[in-house]
């Protein structure tokens, strides 16, 4: 198999509403992220994963798809996505789109036929129950709002009707079809006819969204998991090269037993991600990288290092800078703090993703209309800011057309203030993506092996190989214990200094060592 891409590939992850506008209507689009390829390029991303770009009534920004094999008319044209891919291509860059494979637009042709009271092909392709007066509370119905005689699930928001892959456990029999159904598989062979049409396209693979909603009733999700174990062989039989990256955030069940090559880090309850960046309020009980640094990073690897072990001969967990559905860093941790957190993600193991903007820190707004049922996440979904020309150089339209208006808050960032300019968030993480690329044992299959991780205290050690790397977020310089004999210095932020038998870490450093 040829997905051995991956395995040096740093994403750059696209929400193309707020790119790059190259027609100026105030909306990012298609031909704008291909005027954009140099500059991803340039950071060193290699790989582009775009939120979803197909025909929507955009409910919910795109993840409520009307037509899978049709490019929303606002970012372009089917021939403006050939237009990228090849330039892609050309680039040796890859492309992932955005698969929403749980649920559709309720104005998709299917779900249009689906609830109409006149029998149909697709009656069985969503969960509707045999009549409006059965509502069980536990399941999420949308109720007497069409003509069919039946209520039918929803999966997210009321305009996203679930798709029928069956039940697990039934409850109801009178209406719920088993995940073993002929019912069930059509769905999944729809699925299949949506991937290969854009994998024979060329596209490199998918990010799939809600990955594990499959199967309802499937509490250890292991019909979900078939289903994906499926689809897999139909991957690697077929489109060997292309890959499969789940929003699942639960490697044992996504990689080890669903089959797919990698799995966000997400900021799930109860995930190690919040313990690392995400935790702001109870001062006693803060994340890793918080500027007034009580956090604890055993909470992070009690929950990261079994799920490493698991799935590291299988497949990788990525490490996000962030994503189009959580509040931006700066919301969380100062810059300087983003900045470490860079360097832990880019010298841990796993695919890492950078989302659009987190490589200049732009922030987080919190003083935003919902646009396009984003509510909380309006906020991460501003336009990219490039320059100090009309719209900060995202678009040419009128201000008022914009899809969201810019930050000009004080000191907003900007990338032609931080390219070029040593110490900026920008310069820094390609320094950092740069030394990943070059040095195999940074990459993102190589060892891993922890040094020093003590509850409750700072610094966290670590080492790739043969290199080493000390971070310490705290307000305290740090001195450990280690061999220096036949050390070099890699990268720091921040200060160290090195005796013969420790390394003082300073106060909020980073530093990577190799042992030569
Ligand atoms: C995923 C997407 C999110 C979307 C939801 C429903 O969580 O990342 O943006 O709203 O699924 O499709
Ligand atoms: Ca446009």
């Amino acid at each position: 198999m040829s997905t051995i891409w991956l395995k040096n590939s740093v994403f750059y992850e696209i929400y193309p509403q707020s790119f790059y506008d190259s027609n100026s209507d105030g909306i990012g689009d298609l031909r704008g992220i291909a005027i954009k390829l140099d500059y991803i390029k340039n950071l060193g991303c290699n790989a582009i994963w775009i939120n979803p770009i197909y025909d929507s009534p955009f409910m919910d920004a795109g993840y409520d798809v009307r037509d899978y094999k049709k490019i929303a008319p606002r970012y372009g044209t089917m021939d403006d996505f050939e237009h990228l891919l090849e330039q892609a291509h050309k680039r040796d860059m890859k492309i992932l789109l955005d698969l929403v494979p749980g649920h559709t637009s309720d104005t998709h042709e299917w779900f249009q036929s689906a609830k109409s009271p006149f029998p149909g092909e697709f009656d069985n392709r969503y969960i509707f129950t045999k009549s409006v007066w059965d509502a069980p509370e536990q399941y999420r119905m949308m109720c007497g709002i069409c003509d069919r005689d039946g209520n039918y699930l929803v999966n997210f928001f009321s305009s996203q009707p679930a798709l029928n892959y069956g039940f697990y456990e039934i409850t109801h029999p009178e209406w719920q079809f088993s995940s073993d159904s002929p019912e069930a598989w059509a769905t999944v062979d729809a699925l299949k006819d949506i991937m290969r049409f854009w994998l024979d396209k060329g596209i490199d693979g998918f990010r799939v969204d809600m990955a594990d909603s499959l199967v309802k009733n499937d509490d250890d999700k292991v019909a979900t998991a078939k289903i994906w174990r499926n689809i897999r062989e139909m991957m690697d039989s077929d489109y060997p090269d292309a890959v499969l990256v789940s929003e699942w955030s639960n490697p044992l069940r996504s990689i080890v037993n669903a089959g797919f090559h990698a799995d966000f880090y997400l900021d799930h309850p109860g995930n190690g991600f919040n313990e690392l960046f995400r935790k702001k309020t109870d001062n006693d009980n803060l994340s890793f990288f918080a500027d007034q640094a009580h956090g604890d990073i055993t909470a992070f690897l009690a929950d990261y290092t079994p799920a490493y072990l698991c799935s590291k001969d299988h497949g990788y967990i990525s490490f996000i800078t962030n994503n189009h559905d959580m509040p931006r860093a700066p919301f969380y941790m100062s810059e300087w703090m983003i900045q470490l957190s860079h360097a832990f993600i880019m010298t841990m193991p796993g695919v890492p993703f950078v989302y659009y903007g987190d490589e200049i820190g732009m922030r987080y707004r919190t003083d935003l209309i919902s646009k396009e049922g984003g509510f909380s996440r309006t906020g991460s979904r501003t336009p990219m800011q490039w320059n100090h020309d009309k719209n900060l150089g995202f678009s040419d339209a009128d201000e008022d057309m914009l899809y969201l208006p810019l930050d000009y808050s004080e000191g907003y960032p900007t990338v032609a203030d931080q390219e070029g300019v040593g110490g900026s968030i920008y310069e820094n993480m390609k320094s950092l993506i740069a030394l990943r690329k070059a040095n195999p044992e940074l990459s993102n299959d190589s060892e891993f092996e922890i040094v020093y991780a003590k509850e409750k205290e700072y610094p966290f050690v670590y080492k790739r190989g043969s290199f080493t790397a000390f971070i310490n977020p705290s307000d305290e310089d740090k001195t450990i214990e280690f061999d220096t004999e036949g050390t070099k210095e890699y990268f720091f932020l921040g200060g160290y200094e090195i005796g013969e038998d420790h390394v003082v870490i300073r106060s909020r450093s980073f530093l990577l060592l190799r042992h030569e």
